[in-house]
């Protein structure tokens, strides 16, 4: 049995509810058309992301799990007893077990994710299998500027948790504003977080480019997403994903680019595509352990230890506050 109070649910997604429908309609019609990728993840969309997390392409999930236990110890002593754990983006909550059964007396944690339905629905199965921890849950948009949500008590040091390389979609300058937005929201501790690492393009094409064509999947249901939502009428074949790296970059770009000459209809009038024409859905941002630590530095923590598997893939970080 769970005590529903224990668990009290923040925030009414109200906050954001119409901005998916003006990204869509805004971003639709600005050139380069654009999606924020942020809307990936509506229920389907985070199903759609676990999916991709189980990939034998997609090497990213497995190799921090790996780290995340090989250190789990050494991770716990660094954070302490009776820590406060916050979680950006949080998703399947699949992770942050491993951290939780590494500490002594973890005091409490809050995920805080866009996803209001899929939240409520992992926290209820996190709660029944921590029942001593208060579980407080936020349905909110972390990257909005200023606007980390307000946490029950302002003063409480607290330990972020962000993994899966979420910081990637961010351009490096806009990563390095979120890092320090974060460093106040936890009033002077640590942060841990994932970073995926620049290596073979080859690799790094297949990751977003899988076989069974989930990532496809995945980028497709943001227009999948507007015909549930919104009324539109895209028709799905008439779009390919197309994920190429950018070496430059150094990131996977996501584009949904259109097949033919076509207009959609949206709630609020038509949009029209060029034949070859191009929305950009997502950037994905790859690091050395070096660049990473510089914008860590630049965002005012002091990088600590990080941890990296042994092929390089995918690097764990401890920033303190400084
Ligand atoms: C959740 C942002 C880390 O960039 O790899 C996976 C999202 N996009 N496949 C990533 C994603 C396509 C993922 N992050």
């Amino acid at each position: 049995m769970i005590d529903a109070r224990r668990i009290n649910a923040a925030a009414a997604p109200s906050a954001f509810d119409d901005s998916f429908a003006r990204c869509i309609s805004d971003g639709l019609r600005c050139t380069p058309k654009e999606i924020a990728c942020k809307y990936f993840y509506d229920a389907e969309g985070s199903a759609l992301f676990d999916a991709i997390c189980a990939l034998p392409e997609y090497y990213q999930t497995r190799t921090e799990v790996a780290l995340l236990r090989r250190h789990a110890d050494e991770i716990a002593t660094l954070i302490g007893a009776d820590a406060e754990i916050v979680e950006f983006g949080a998703g399947a909550l699949r992770k942050v077990r491993i951290l939780l059964d590494a500490l002594e007396s973890p005091r409490g944690y809050t995920p805080i994710d866009i996803s209001g339905a899929y939240l409520r629905d992992v926290v209820r199965r996190l709660a029944a299998d921590y029942p001593k921890m208060a579980l407080r849950p936020l349905v909110a948009d972390f990257t909005l500027p200023l606007h980390i949500p307000i946490l029950p008590d302002a003063a409480m040091r607290r330990t972020g948790f962000f993994p899966g390389s979420t910081i990637g979609n961010f351009r490096p300058d806009a990563a390095m504003a979120l890092l320090r937005r974060m460093r106040e929201a936890l009033n002077g501790g640590g942060l841990l977080v994932g970073a995926d690492l620049v290596k073979d393009p080859a690799l790094l094409h297949a990751a977003y480019n899988d076989a069974a064509g989930v990532t496809a999947a995945f980028n497709k249901n943001l227009l999948a997403r507007a015909n549930r939502e919104l009324g539109a009428d895209f028709d799905l074949d008439a779009f390919a994903h197309y994920a190429p790296y950018n070496p430059k970059a150094q990131r996977i770009e996501m584009y949904l680019v259109s097949l033919k000459r076509q207009s959609v209809r949206l709630s609020d009038g038509v949009v029209e595509f060029a034949a070859g024409e191009a929305v950009h859905t997502e950037d994905s941002h790859k690091y050395s352990i070096e660049s990473f630590r510089e914008i860590a530095a630049r965002a005012g923590f002091s990088p600590r230890a990080v941890w990296c598997d042994e092929a390089r893939l995918f690097s764990l970080h401890w920033l303190e506050a400084r």
